[in-house]
Order: C-alpha cells, then sequence, then structure tokens
C-alpha cells in the first residue's frame, strides 16, 4: 500500500492475525448524466473494505449531490481546492491515494487531464497521484470519436493511465452507439484487479497495451427445433476472467460470449453468439488482425443434421424421434493451422480425466500437439466438473515442451497466469 495512507485505517486480514492497510482509492466522478452508476461503483467498494474518497467536479454536483457521495462514503466531499486549505487536500488526497478511479470520465475531464490543467480537486488530484489511474468514459459516440478526445485519449495512454473503451448500447437520447459507462460492477472488478497486482510494488504492468487479443468464452447451444438445443454447463467465468484481466493490462479485447449469462467486462468489445457456427464466424473475423486468441469457450462437437423450422411433437405411438448428429468446425485447429498473422499467440482449454489410454498430462500433450495451438489450458477434472466455480487450477502445457502448473485459486489468477504465458511469447 501507498506508505502515506492513512495509517489509522486498517482491516484485519482474513487469519485475523495482522492488522492490514485498507486500500486508499479515490473516485473521481464528472459531470455526465451517467454520474448515478457511479453510486453503485462506490457501494461495492465501501463494502468491500476499501476507504474511498469521492472527488467530484462540480458539474457532477448537479446530476447526483455531495450529501449523496458523503453518505456512501462515510467521508467528507469537496470540489474545489479552497475547501479545509489547512489539510493540503489538493495534494494530500492524490499523494496518499493507492488507485484513482474516475467514473464516468467526461470529454471535457480528460482534455483537462491530458494537457494537465489544475483547476479544481479532481484535476488537481490528478496531476499529485503517482498510482493507477484508471478512466472510465461515457459520453456520446460523436464526442467519444471526435478527434481532439481521440487524442487526449492517446495521451492518457501513453503516459501509463488505463483509459478503458465505453460499452455499447443505449445513451442518454433516443440514440445508440458506443459511449455508455461500463457496468459498475464491471469497474470495480477492475478496480480490484489492479489493487491487487499492485500490492507491494510499482503500477501494474501495462504489458499487454497496444495488443488486441481475442477470448471466447461460454457454451454453445445446438438448436433442434425452435425451442430446444443441445448444451452444456460452460458459464463464461473463466473468459470473462480473462477478458477482465486482459484489459487490465492494456490490450483491445473482444470477447466471443457463447450464452453467458454475466455482464459485459468493462472495456471489452463484447460479441454474443448462440451456435459453434456463429461462434467459428466470430472468432476468424477477430482473429484476423490480433495478437492473440484463447479459446475458453466450450464448443459443442456436434449438431443436430436437421433442425426443424417447426416445434418438434410427440408421435401418438409413444416413438422417440431419432438424432442424427454431424460433428461441428474445429475453431481451435481452424485458428492455430491458418494463421493470418505467424506470430500470433494461440490458446486452448482442455478438460481431461485420463484413462486407459494415458494421464491426463499425455493426452493433453497429444491434444495440444492435435490442436496446433501455442499453450494449451488443462483442467484435470477427474475429481468432478468446475463449471460455475469460483476457483480453478491447471497446468498449462507449452509446444515447445515448458509446463506451468497453477495452484488452486481465482479464476483471475489463473487468467493472469495465462497472460503472463502470452505476453512473454508477444515480446
Ligand atoms: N474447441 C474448438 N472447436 C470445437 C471444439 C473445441 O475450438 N468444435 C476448442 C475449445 O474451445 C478448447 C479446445 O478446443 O479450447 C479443446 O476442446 P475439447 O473439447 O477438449 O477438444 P476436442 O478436440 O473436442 O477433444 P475431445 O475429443 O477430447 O473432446
Amino acid at each position: 500500500m501507498n506508505p502515506t495512507s492513512d495509517p489509522g485505517s486498517e482491516a484485519v486480514s482474513p487469519e485475523g492475525a495482522r492488522p492490514v492497510a485498507r486500500p486508499q482509492v479515490v473516485l473521481g466522478v464528472s459531470g455526465g448524466i451517467a454520474a448515478y452508476k457511479a453510486c453503485e461503483l462506490l457501494r461495492r467498494l465501501t463494502e468491500s473494505g476499501h476507504d474511498v474518497t469521492v472527488v467530484p467536479t462540480a458539474s457532477a454536483l448537479r446530476f447526483v449531490g455531495a450529501p449523496t457521495w458523503a453518505a456512501l462514503s462515510g467521508r467528507p466531499v469537496a470540489t474545489e481546492v479552497w475547501d479545509g486549505v489547512h489539510e493540503v487536500p489538493h495534494v494530500r488526497i492524490g499523494q496518499s491515494a493507492d488507485l484513482v478511479v474516475i467514473a464516468p470520465a467526461t470529454a471535457d475531464l480528460m482534455a483537462k487531464a491530458a494537457h494537465g490543467q489544475a483547476d479544481d480537486l479532481l484535476t488537481n488530484t490528478l496531476l499529485t497521484a503517482r498510482c493507477p489511474v484508471v478512466f472510465a468514459p461515457a459520453m456520446h459516440t460523436e464526442m467519444w470519436e471526435h478527434p481532439a478526445t481521440r487524442d487526449n485519449v492517446a495521451t492518457l495512454r501513453r503516459r501509463g493511465a488505463l483509459v478503458v473503451e465505453p460499452a455499447e448500447g443505449r445513451l442518454t437520447g433516443k440514440d445508440t452507439g458506443k459511449g455508455r459507462l461500463p457496468d459498475p460492477g464491471e469497474i470495480f472488478e477492475l478496480v480490484v484487479d489492479l489493487l491487487t497486482r499492485a500490492r507491494g510494488t510499482a503500477a501494474p504492468v501495462q504489458d499487454l497495451a497496444g495488443r488486441q487479443v481475442v477470448v471466447s468464452a461460454g457454451g454453445t447451444r445446438e438448436y433442434l427445433d425452435p425451442v430446444r438445443f443441445l448444451g452444456n454447463r460452460s458459464s463464461g467465468l473463466q473468459g470473462v476472467a480473462l477478458a477482465r484481466a486482459a484489459v487490465a493490462r492494456g490490450a483491445d479485447v473482444t470477447l466471443v460470449a457463447a450464452n453467458v449469462a454475466l455482464p459485459d467486462p468493462a472495456g471489452a468489445k463484447v460479441v454474443r453468439v448462440e451456435t459453434t457456427a456463429q461462434l467459428r464466424d466470430a472468432v476468424v473475423v477477430a482473429a484476423a488482425g490480433a495478437d492473440a486468441v484463447v479459446m475458453a469457450a466450450a464448443p459443442a462437437d456436434f449438431r443436430p443434421a436437421n433442425v426443424s423450422q417447426a416445434k418438434i411433437k410427440k408421435s401418438g405411438d409413444g416413438s422417440a424421434p431419432a438424432l442424427e448428429l454431424v460433428q461441428n468446425p474445429d475453431i481451435l485447429h481452424e485458428i492455430s493451422t491458418r494463421r493470418v498473422r505467424p506470430e500470433s499467440v494461440v490458446v486452448g482449454f482442455a478438460a481431461e480425466t485420463g484413462d486407459d489410454t494415458g494421464s491426463v498430462l499425455d493426452l493433453a500433450r497429444a491434444k495440444l500437439a492435435r490442436k496446433g495451438c501455442d499453450l494449451l489450458v488443462v483442467n484435470d477434472v477427474s475429481g468432478g466438473a468446475v463449471f460455475g466455480q469460483p476457483d480453478n487450477e491447471a497446468v498449462i502445457l507449452a509446444a515447445d515442451g515448458a509446463a506451468v502448473e497453477v495452484p488452486r485459486g481465482s479464476k483471475a489468477a489463473l487468467a493472469h497466469a495465462i497472460w503472463d504465458q502470452v505476453a512473454a511469447r508477444l515480446g
């Protein structure tokens, strides 16, 4: 934690042994209608043991008033450098922060930050902070796409700030497009990721900055008729963890999500699909310009040979319909063996139990060779499935013979272990 963090602010570690400093987070709020969504982010941060100082701009207070921020944070709220001058807040707040997150970040706030202007408490705080800084922009599409905003975003990113891409969807008026504030719960996940990786070190490494990565997640559905399908139990949690982790490391992320009932990770472009054919098409398009592709999805290997246009009815004689299946394309094999960019890194997953023909690792090595990918993340599922569980453990096998064991831990930890291997290979 930052050595200048408030020493009186402590929490007890999970083991109950030694008090640990509570992370000091500054939540900057600039003047956009999405300011109301920052209340949810604030609530999640305080409820999970973070000390949060909210620094709204004067315009932000036109959308959500100071009493709301003060009540939710349990701390006084100021917008100007002239409040409580004896405590030198324009310097102290930034200096003692472990992380600054601006949500929403307007075009105006980012323009000021890019040019080092400091005419209120938030912009002063940005100049004095030496910790990770995250901007979660929200604005109309035209403002986001304007060359002035593009330049300011590029400047902030070049200096090491994490500026997440806005989400697409309904905007304030009747229009839709890119510019929505990402889901507050997902901004929270990003903040936690950055704080976790920053613990005890300098600012977290954005070793995937400028890289385009594609992650597939979830399980496909193969329709029998308009209401029935063959599916599987993949939740998409590991794929979503991979997308979040890649955003936190600075990558430009496309998540191809097959039937994933989770919110879109902040900053990722999300393409939602249902069937293996749709998943294949979306992955092939996204992979064309990608530096890395991680196939964490569970595509069905087979689909019904014929899809009935009408709902299949029971026959009167009690007989069941015969189900004829045909094989689906192997997306991982296709992506690995027909690379548009030969230097790209392709990663597959394999859940194995081992059998008479070989151990889990024997079968996984054979699969790695068969698929033609660079890395294969192997789960030993002999003791039961991992679907929908928060934890995972795995071995990451490499085509060059290397093997990295990742001990049981969160799916976020496994995601980072995978990106460590990918980043090392991208050089
Ligand atoms: N995969 C794929 N396309 C498919 C099936 C699987 O791209 N049609 C990918 C998965 O996303 C995963 C990897 O291949 O990354 C391994 O999947 P798995 O089902 O273990 O591979 P199979 O070749 O189907 O092997 P098995 O015969 O053991 O089921």
